[in-house]
């Protein structure tokens, strides 16, 4: 399985890539403004950090539209990923950008059936939103089953990205569930790299590390 970072903080993308945690970036509007830079500039930077896939997002919500802003992001670096919001103009954009060869990922789908149609419409990545669906009370992982059991039956090329990641047991339940790429804000990467057994044991070693005859 993949990990992505979810983030458009170029600083924090820089610390977990060092670590080697990055296989790839995911972006969105509401990231990248709280940044305060222009969208290109922050794709750019990031580009120039990560070799793996990095989604930039469209704002358009017509087809056309949604094509002209997708070709000029793709042109930012190789490895742009456009992504376009799950609507019927957006998947009428996903066609077109496919047939040109971008890549492109589907955004803010929370149905199976949503991401069924994403990959017909010929998608590189589908972007379930696990996160928002337990805010409302549904269940976020079992909308992740449900596609990565569809996706397996058909064959279906399109990778599942699972993204609104909250916690360390949506990146678990993911991996056991065989989606190709999860999408992990920086801090939850941390929480799953840290155990308190993990630190218990390191200063119960280091103590009795004294013991030890020079
Ligand atoms: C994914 O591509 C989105 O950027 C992200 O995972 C949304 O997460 P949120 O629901 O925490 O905003």
């Amino acid at each position: 399985m993949q990990f992505y970072i979810d983030s458009a903080d170029i600083e924090e993308i820089r610390q977990a890539n060092r670590r080697g945690w990055v296989d790839g970036v995911t972006t969105n509007p509401t990231l990248v403004a709280k940044t305060g830079r222009r969208h290109e500039d922050v794709i750019k930077d990031i580009c120039n950090e990560v070799k793996g896939l990095v989604s930039a997002e469209v704002l358009s919500l017509k087809a056309d539209e949604m094509v002209k802003e997708g070709v000029q992001l793709a042109k930012i670096a190789d490895n742009v990923v456009v992504k376009i919001p799950m609507c019927e103009e957006g998947l009428i954009a996903v066609r077109r950008l496919s047939a040109e060869g971008i890549k492109t990922n589907v955004t803010l789908v929370f149905s199976p059936l949503q991401a069924l149609l994403t990959a017909k419409a010929g998608a590189t990545l589908v972007s379930p939103f696990v996160g928002r669906l337990d805010d409302i009370s549904s269940n976020g992982m079992e909308v992740i089953s449900q596609i990565t059991q569809i996706f397996q039956n058909y064959d279906l090329a399109t990778q599942v990205l699972v993204a609104s990641i909250r916690h360390p047991i949506h990146i678990m339940e993911s991996a056991m569930m065989g989606a190709d790429v999860v999408t992990v804000p920086f801090k939850v990467l941390q929480q799953i790299v840290n155990h308190p057994l993990t630190d218990k044991g390191i200063a119960q070693f280091l103590k009795d590390a004294q013991n030890v005859p020079k």
